[in-house]
């Protein structure tokens, strides 16, 4: 039996990963707003080390994964674009940093952090938005914000997963992470039906330019689906798996931006990759033991 952490577990995907991973044999600690073992706002300055801290004591100071499902959507509502920075991307990391010695603890752990295909197919998402939040700046970030008005909260949406992501991804390659046997990756859904996805097509202007959005497979996700992706992630299958971004989304990233990636390292970026290079084989720490 291992022992998980998985935020967002009262609904939708995180709910679906918790049954999963019961029905499996282990023991999961929810952490949510309402219906959790742990009670807190991950959104508020205090929530995440709160969280943390109950976490390290009920797991006893060991995880074996970790899944960071909790979230909301781009839904229209007071400061939300500041909301939703705050919980998808600040609280997450917060979360999680706090809980990778317990994962490192383990010798051989998993953490799956959700971004979204949001990150990669909306459009107009500002680098000063993305610099702000990747700096930890909200009040910077929500000032840039407003000047977009009614879709204000889908461009917080979509930098909230680029942020969120990116540093996942940084992460996830250095000694403190992949070097202490802890494989973090992203998980980035297309829409699937959970209660986020209803809020949001609860407003018709989001209803309309949703009927637009490809979906080649012809319809949206369902959480059931997205924990089977998870419970790949936090399995030994996942032992070279370290700082992807796994899209689960129907297809519309693909259909949108095919072309655009893989994309071949320009002659400029050479000094830049060797720079790399060798600053990996200094840190010989994240090879494999
Ligand atoms: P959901 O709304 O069904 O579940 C989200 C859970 O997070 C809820 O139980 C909620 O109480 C919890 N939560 C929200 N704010 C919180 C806070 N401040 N502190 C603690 N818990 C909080 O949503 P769903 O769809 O299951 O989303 C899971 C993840 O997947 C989210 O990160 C979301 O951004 C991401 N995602 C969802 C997509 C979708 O279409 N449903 C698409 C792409 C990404």
């Amino acid at each position: 039996m291992s022992s998980y952490a998985v935020t967002g577990s009262a609904s939708g995907i995180g709910a679906a990963v918790t049954r999963r991973l019961r029905a499996a044999g282990h023991a999961v600690i929810e952490v949510d707003l309402h219906d959790a073992d742990i009670l807190a706002d991950l959104g508020t300055p205090e929530g995440p080390s709160a969280a943390a801290a109950e976490v390290l004591e009920r797991s006893g100071g060991v995880l074996d994964g970790a899944v960071l499902a909790a979230g909301i959507g781009p839904s229209p509502g007071p400061d939300r674009p500041r909301k939703i920075a705050q919980i998808n991307q600040l609280g997450t990391v917060q979360l999680l940093t706090a809980l990778r010695p317990a994962l490192a603890a383990s010798g051989d752990a998993r953490a799956v952090v959700f971004g979204s295909n949001s990150a990669s197919v909306t459009p107009g998402v500002p680098r000063r938005v993305i610099r702000a939040l990747r700096a930890g700046e909200i009040d910077r970030a929500v000032r840039t914000l407003r000047l977009f008005g009614p879709v204000a909260p889908n461009i917080a949406y979509a930098a909230s997963k680029i942020a969120v992501t990116d540093w996942a991804r940084r992460a996830a390659v250095t000694p403190a992470w992949a070097g202490a046997g802890i494989r973090l990756n992203v998980l980035a859904p297309g829409p699937v039906r959970t209660p986020l996805l209803d809020e949001e097509l609860a407003n018709p202007a989001a209803a309309r330019a949703f009927r637009a959005f490809p979906i080649p497979v012809g319809g949206v996700g369902d959480p059931g689906h997205l924990a089977d992706w998870v419970m790949m992630m936090l399995s030994p299958a996942a032992a070279f798996l370290c700082g992807s971004v796994v899209v689960v989304d129907g297809g519309s990233e693909a259909w949108l931006r095919a072309g655009e990636w893989p994309r071949p390292v320009a002659l400029r970026q050479v000094p830049r990759y060797l720079l790399r290079y060798r600053a990996f084989s200094r840190s010989s720490s994240t090879r494999s033991p």
